[in-house]
């Protein structure tokens, strides 16, 4: 009751979160106990039936044995079908602008304003163990402790995604995991699946550029890839993606630094997260906001609420507004990284989804795994927990921890806590009027589509002498281990993107398989 009691008055406060607060909670000494906290002397010991180390029988009544082995058998969780591998740190949110103008956010409000929050930082498509370094994209999840709510950010390292059609998640998932036969990653798949998919090949580009391996989290910008809206309690809203621009500079390996790196330490990434937080060297990004009037959306250079395309900077500048910081490990990998669960739909007064389809898909299926992963109550472990919260129907189920005590299970009631209006409140669905027929639909791909991927080709001749010819080595490393006939089709959509980058290609792609066949 006290708990609750402290949760209700902490309304409109903003507190600093620890959740690596868990000594033990002892008697002052510590000893030995079972799971319910009964004292003993040999943890170790065995309970048997007789003295004879030859010939004795172990008993079910060792309760010790069965308690702790038990629990062994029990401490695994379903690991995350994607961002399996991560890092956590906590940090602070400081905002550096006013854009009280744009919106309502209760931690914006006030220049200067520190708002706690923690970071996960992921790979995409390998297990829990596997290696920090590969090719990939990679996940910028971040959980702001705000005064009115937890505002969940679940950003990426790319400035766009592979996909607008969201039921193709599942094969795209599928094509970058193992082989359903031989458990293998198979490199025909993976491109069959974006020559199936050409519109995927803007983010390919990034991806197969040294963009796609960073030196490590630490000098990688973050994108939220996704257009939402940054709102007003009147119903004003503009649309907006965030950028969060690394302090330390971006920084990344070429794919033969890579090789080697993953093979002298596969945990590297994890080790310099860590290890500079250690140190007191702690890393930090830059905030800014891209804006587009909302009638500015249907006239835009490119389809703002298309996942795959990047939001042009010349055509909407950045707007700097804040500045994170990471500055504490967590103390318990399990408690607070791996139980960490971030949902797109943690949403707050001030932020809001837009129609990008494959944000409004996102608001579902990651709530979703986190009840599948950490069950219902996944939002009351300390890690997860915001600020305050109280909602008298949300009771019981698995693993309940606050179940807010004797207060009434329905509302409105008489014996409920006194109830007042929030300082503003989320109401999403006011101000919109949608008239409309309902229709199938799946996006197209066209020319369009490639002028990105293009125009990227000719950033990287800007970027260094050897970027462009990083990516095409980068790309014939992985293509040469895919079929004929899925080298063949990768090449045709190169071409459509430019003749020079898809010569190149396929010269070294098919050199590469000829000298592998030599091997
Ligand atoms: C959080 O708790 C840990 C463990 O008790 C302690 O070492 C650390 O200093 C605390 N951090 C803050 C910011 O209070
Ligand atoms: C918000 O304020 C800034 C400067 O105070 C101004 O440049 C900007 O145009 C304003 N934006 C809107 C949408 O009013
Ligand atoms: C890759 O997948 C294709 C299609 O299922 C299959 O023909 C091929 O044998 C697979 N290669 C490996 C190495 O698993
Ligand atoms: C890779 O990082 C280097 C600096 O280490 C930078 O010059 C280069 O532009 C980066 N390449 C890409 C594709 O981001
Ligand atoms: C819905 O479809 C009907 C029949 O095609 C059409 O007459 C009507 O204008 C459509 N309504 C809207 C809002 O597009
Ligand atoms: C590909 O190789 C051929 C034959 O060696 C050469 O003539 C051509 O210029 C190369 N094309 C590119 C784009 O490197």
């Amino acid at each position: 009751m006290t708990r609750i009691i402290l949760y209700l008055v902490l309304l409109g406060q903003s507190i600093a979160l620890n959740v690596s607060d868990q000594s033990l909670p002892g008697p002052g000494e510590d000893y030995y106990t079972l799971s319910n906290g009964c004292p003993i002397d040999n943890p170790q010991g065995l309970v048997r039936l007789g003295n004879n180390e030859l010939d004795g029988k172990v008993l079910l009544q060792d309760i010790n044995l069965i308690d702790v082995l038990t629990h062994v058998t029990h401490e695994r969780i379903p690991e995350r079908v994607v961002h399996a591998k991560g890092s956590g740190a906590y940090g602070v949110f400081e905002t550096t602008h006013d854009i009280t103008n744009l919106t309502s956010l209760a931690f914006l409000n006030k220049v200067g304003k520190q708002t706690p929050l923690f970071a996960r930082f992921s790979t995409v498509a390998g297990e829990k163990g596997s290696a920090d370094n590969v090719r990939d994209s990679r996940g910028f999840a971040f959980k702001l402790y705000t005064e009115e709510g937890n505002l969940d950010w679940l950003f990426f390292g790319a400035p766009m995604f592979p996909l607008r059609d969201p039921a193709k998640f599942p094969s795209f998932t599928h094509a970058q995991k193992r082989d359903p036969s031989s458990n293998l990653k198979n490199a025909s798949v993976f491109w069959d699946f974006f020559n199936q998919n050409p519109e995927g090949y803007n983010f390919l580009m990034r991806l197969f550029s040294d963009q796609g391996t960073p030196w490590s989290y630490r000098y990688t910008d973050i994108h939220s890839i996704n257009t939402y809206r940054f709102t007003q309690p009147d119903g004003n809203f503009h649309y907006v993606r965030i950028a969060l621009k690394t302090d330390q500079g971006v920084r990344n390996l070429t794919q033969d630094q890579m090789t080697r790196l993953i093979g002298v330490d596969p945990d590297f990434a994890t080790r310099d997260l860590y290890t500079a937080i250690d140190a007191g060297d702690f890393p930090s990004w830059t905030a800014y906001a891209q804006i587009i009037r909302p009638g500015d959306a249907v006239t835009s250079s490119v389809n703002i609420f298309d996942a795959t395309r990047e939001l042009p900077e010349k055509d909407y500048p950045l707007i700097p507004f804040g500045r994170i910081t990471l500055n504490r490990n967590p103390a318990n990998y399990f408690a607070e990284v791996e139980q960490s669960a971030f949902q797109v739909a943690n949403l707050v007064p001030g932020w809001d989804v837009s129609s990008d389809p494959i944000l409004q898909v996102r608001l579902f299926p990651y709530g979703d795994t986190q009840r599948y992963r950490l069950g219902i109550n996944f939002p009351q472990l300390p890690v997860n927990r915001p600020v305050y919260s109280y909602n008298p129907t949300r009771r019981d189920g698995a693993s309940n921890i606050l179940n807010l005590g004797n207060l009434p299970n329905y509302f409105p009631s008489r014996y409920g806590p006194q109830i007042v209006a929030p300082r503003q409140y989320r109401a999403s669905a006011e101000h919109m009027e949608w008239v409309a027929n309902v229709t199938s639909y799946l996006s197209q791909v066209t020319d369009n589509d490639f002028d990105q991927p293009r125009d990227y080709w000719h950033t990287l001749a800007g970027m260094g002498a050897t970027q462009q010819a990083n990516l095409v080595y980068n790309v014939a490393s992985s293509l040469s281990g895919a079929e004929a006939a899925v080298r063949q089709q990768t090449y045709k959509v190169f071409r459509k993107i430019h003749r020079d980058l898809a010569g190149a290609v396929q010269n070294q792609t098919e050199a590469l398989v000829l000298s592998n066949a030599m091997l």
